[in-house]
């Protein structure tokens, strides 16, 4: 049909060039090294808890849980959430107007753009990103401003916190222009593993009251830290009033793929981005919203937040052994579940028959090829989440994420001590 097929795409989608997880993926399948083991993408190897599973398969059969929800979500979950985070918040939230249920953080932050970004104005992202921003900020026709986070001086050479990936403040402030309307932070970060620390998040909100900037925080792993966790929307009842925060369900348990997240905000933020997501999806999944309901109904009691960050935090700490073991360093993540290691001491050889696709991207696509062809493991490489201009701060490195099975983290560490005779 291709040559005689006249219609022309919208250049929003037709442009996208092969995105790193088809890359990943389709290398990962073609490996020699079957079956591979995936550490790239950060879906679990695990099913939710048995209470939220529970509830899902109870969702299912009530007659009002398979029809339409109303668009800002049912109002169990918003309750639920409500309680949830009103005592982070040290006062009630309105579930009715300062939550909104969204189809996953992802739609959920498409919302927010679609609300508030007109043609032309400017949106800070710092680099690296969770990739899904860009197009989603480009749909409404916003423009990028990267303002990049500083890898560790010595990240080739030393571990050291996820913390020491920094913010430089002069460059952030001179990213702002009249046009600024937002900017998106995202703590407990992916990739880089760090937690903004109250300090920094001060900085950041006091940039955004000055000049009149909407902060879309991103926190879909805000229940998996490892070191003290701030809000940024609980600094001031200035910066608040300026602030969405993002939420996921599919993280906080174990379900990325149900598709539920919220936002939470000041009414005169959520109301606009509730109107932006009743045009994008009219409402979310009935069934999967009532189970979450349940999840935070439940989640305290049965111990579920405490056993998350320990089960997590334990398959971090086991997984990295095998980085320590051959001498590979790494930023030991503050929270979230992703690693970056970095494989600046891996040799590829010279005469590697990489494909054309792998050859012209930056090192780390060629480290990631070279992994899952040689060594039967899958990564991410990071400059994936970088601009053109500042993928070298990153080609070192690959993003591992740990959110699998224990014999699946062991079988891993077998393959990478594999990694031995490659390495100066
Ligand atoms: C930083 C970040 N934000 C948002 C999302 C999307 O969350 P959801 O699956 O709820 O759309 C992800 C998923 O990987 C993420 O890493």
């Amino acid at each position: 049909m291709s040559g005689s097929f006249k219609v022309k795409p919208a250049a929003r989608v037709s442009g996208q060039k092969q995105d790193v997880w088809t890359i990943v993926n389709e290398a990962a399948a073609a490996s020699p090294k079957q079956p591979i083991v995936n550490m790239g993408q950060g879906f679990f190897g695990y099913n939710p808890p048995k209470f939220i599973l529970d509830a899902a398969k109870e969702a299912l059969d009530r007659v009002d849980c398979n029809q339409y929800s109303p668009t800002k979500g049912r109002p169990r979950l918003k309750k639920a959430i409500a309680d949830a985070y009103s005592p982070f918040w040290g006062r009630k939230i309105n579930p009715d107007t300062e939550v909104t249920i969204t189809t996953g953080a992802n739609e959920g932050m498409l919302s927010a753009f679609m609300a508030f970004i007109e043609p032309g104005d400017e949106v800070i992202i710092f680099e690296p990103f969770f990739d899904q921003y860009i197009s989603n900020i480009e749909m409404p026709g916003g423009k990028i401003v990267y303002v990049p986070m500083h890898p560790p001086a010595t990240g080739a050479t030393k571990t050291s916190s996820a913390a020491d990936w920094t913010i430089d403040f002069d460059e952030l402030e001179r990213a702002i222009t009249p046009k600024t309307k937002m900017i998106v932070l995202n703590t407990p970060h992916n990739p880089v593993g760090k937690v903004f620390s109250k300090d920094e998040l001060q900085k950041i909100g006091d940039l955004c009251v000055k000049n009149n900037i909407i902060i879309l925080s991103d926190e879909v792993y805000d229940r998996l830290f490892y070191v003290p966790f701030t809000r940024i929307s609980t600094l001031s009842p200035e910066i608040e009033q300026l602030t969405i925060t993002v939420g996921s369900a599919g993280k906080n348990f174990y379900a990325t793929g149900w598709r539920v997240g919220w936002l939470m905000g000041p009414e005169h933020l959520i109301k606009y981005v509730s109107a932006a997501h009743t045009r994008i999806c009219y409402s979310s999944v009935s069934p999967l919203q009532e189970a979450c309901a349940v999840g935070f109904e439940k989640a305290e009691a049965e111990g579920f937040w405490d056993d998350a960050i320990r089960d997590m935090k334990g398959k971090m700490d086991r997984f990295n052994e095998v980085w320590d073991e051959l001498g590979l360093p790494y930023s030991e993540p503050e929270g979230g579940y992703f690693v970056l290691v970095n494989m600046n001491k891996v040799q590829l050889p010279e005469d590697y028959p990489f494909p054309p696709h792998v050859a012209s991207r930056p090192r780390d696509f060629k480290l990631s090829w070279f992994l899952i062809q040689e060594v039967g493991v899958a990564a991410i490489p990071p400059t994936e989440f970088y601009t053109d201009e500042n993928a070298h701060m990153a080609e070192d490195y690959l993003r591992f994420a740990v959110c699998k099975e224990d014999s699946i983290l062991e079988e891993a560490k077998n393959r990478l001590r594999g990694l031995k005779k490659y390495m100066k």
